[in-house]
């Protein structure tokens, strides 16, 4: 029998394209073909990685359209920053429109957009030339999470009860490039940029293995927003300094701390509740994934620090400063956890894997933007509770035109 391979181009050639890269090393049935990003040097690095990687004879495309319209390439993924999302997906749709290739579906990377109304914008564009879409949350698929959840639901669950409380957590301690730092180019701050996973998390884990996300009604969703570190004078210096005068949280600071507490219903009419926290304010070995679920007779920890590998390097190591032990790496010597397969670990390559098969056999995946929409919601809900100070109803009203005060330039956080 014939092997089947998708043909994928890529959109955006930073740093979470690298890890998409990587996971493809272990899909079988997937060529990475092109690669566009305005920043030609970065695409052509990009496609240069594809190529050292074995995972395609990857080629750098001129433009959006052109990459649309060559037959080989079947899907793209879309990892282009988040204030280009619209401009790349009109684009996409555009080339469709012309009657330009062959293309299948669409993944993208979070969050789908900055708020509802850029993600129903973006959902109704490629819904408007019937492409197939996937919402891109790799947490959902690490390793971890998927035997944990089917261990609990199965075994726990199935004797004792549904779980009732899922935990979960993404911290680090600050982003790599400075349009991640600022409110009107990335929609928000950490709770934008981190919170979609653990709030996606905590939804996966308390809804039944087989069954739909919307299950679980989210219906009461509290939410709270902070600086603690960054808006430090000192740190607000050493901010400035490392990303540049573009980000200054003297006068344009965004939240570096975010909880929201999501009460959901369940299929049976009782409370479960979501407790998801994000953070640029940890300081540890690096990215720290952390989850928890929790049910009557059992429970589940994730922590992806407490790693298999560990290496001690004695302060006699005086090596330059990398992220060759793990994502967001804080220190170079000492007892350190070693992540030794990040793209695995973090659930890129089954993501990718999944991804790649819903593609070729033209099924809906079961996470699509349709899923990316109601995480925006449930984040937009979470800045507009904490910017009321009190526990709101989901859905609140207006939230279709709501856009965050941190977006908008205007925030101060507490005590300012
Ligand atoms: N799943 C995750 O955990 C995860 C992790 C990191 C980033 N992301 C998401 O992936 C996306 C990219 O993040 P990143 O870390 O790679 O950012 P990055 O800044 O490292 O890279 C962005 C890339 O996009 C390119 N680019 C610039 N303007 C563009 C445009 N108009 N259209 C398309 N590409 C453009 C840049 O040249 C660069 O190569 C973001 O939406 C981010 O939220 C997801």
């Amino acid at each position: 029998m014939k092997t089947q391979s998708l043909g994928i181009g890529i959109i955006g050639s930073g740093f979470n394209a690298g890890f998409h890269l990587q996971a493809f090393v272990g899909v079988r049935d997937a060529t990475i073909l092109g690669i566009w990003s305005p920043n030609e040097k970065n695409a052509a690095q990009a496609a240069a990685m594809a190529r050292s990687l074995e995972v395609g004879e990857t080629k750098v495309y001129g433009s959006i359209g052109d990459m649309v319209a060559d037959p080989d390439i079947e899907a793209l993924w879309l990892c282009g920053p988040n204030h280009a999302r619209i401009e790349n997906i009109e684009e996409i749709v555009n080339a469709v429109k012309r009657g330009r290739g062959t293309l299948k579906g669409v993944a993208c990377e979070k969050p789908l957009g900055r708020n509802v109304a850029e993600a129903e914008r973006i959902l109704a564009l490629v819904e408007s030339v019937g492409l197939r879409h996937g919402y891109l949350e790799n947490q959902l698929f690490a390793p971890s999470v998927t035997t944990g959840r089917q261990i609990i639901w199965s075994r726990g669950a199935a004797l004792t009860g549904r779980p009732y409380l899922a935990r979960a957590a993404e911290e680090h301690s600050g982003p790599h490039k400075p349009w991640f730092w600022r409110g009107s180019l990335q929609g928000g701050g950490v709770l934008n940029d981190m919170m979609c996973h653990s709030v996606m998390l905590v939804r996966h884990l308390l809804t039944p293995l087989g069954a739909p996300y919307s299950s679980l009604k989210p219906v009461r969703i509290c939410g709270q927003i902070a600086s603690l570190k960054w808006t430090r004078p000192e740190y607000v210096d050493r901010l400035s300094q490392m990303m540049g005068d573009g980000v200054n949280y003297r006068t344009e600071p965004a939240e570096d701390f975010a909880s929201l507490t999501i009460d959901f219903k369940t299929e049976n009419g009782t409370l479960a509740i979501g407790e998801a926290t994000t953070s640029w304010s940890f300081v540890g070995a690096g990215l720290r994934l952390s989850a928890e679920l929790l049910g009557p007779e059992y429970s589940m920890q994730w922590n992806s620090l407490d790693s298999d590998l560990k290496v001690f390097l004695s302060r006699e190591v005086n090596a330059k400063m990398g992220e060759d032990l793990v994502e967001k790496q804080n220190a170079e010597i000492g007892q350190m956890p070693v992540v030794s397969n990040e793209a695995a670990a973090y659930g890129y390559e089954a993501e990718d894997r999944y991804f790649v098969r819903a593609f070729l056999k033209d099924q809906p995946p079961a996470l699509t933007f349709h899923d990316g929409l109601e995480v925006v919601k449930l984040l937009m809900a979470g800045y507009l509770s904490a910017e009321r100070g009190r526990t709101i109803d989901f859905p609140p009203d207006g939230l279709d035109k709501f856009v965050p005060t941190v977006a908008l330039g205007t925030w101060k956080p507490q005590g300012w």
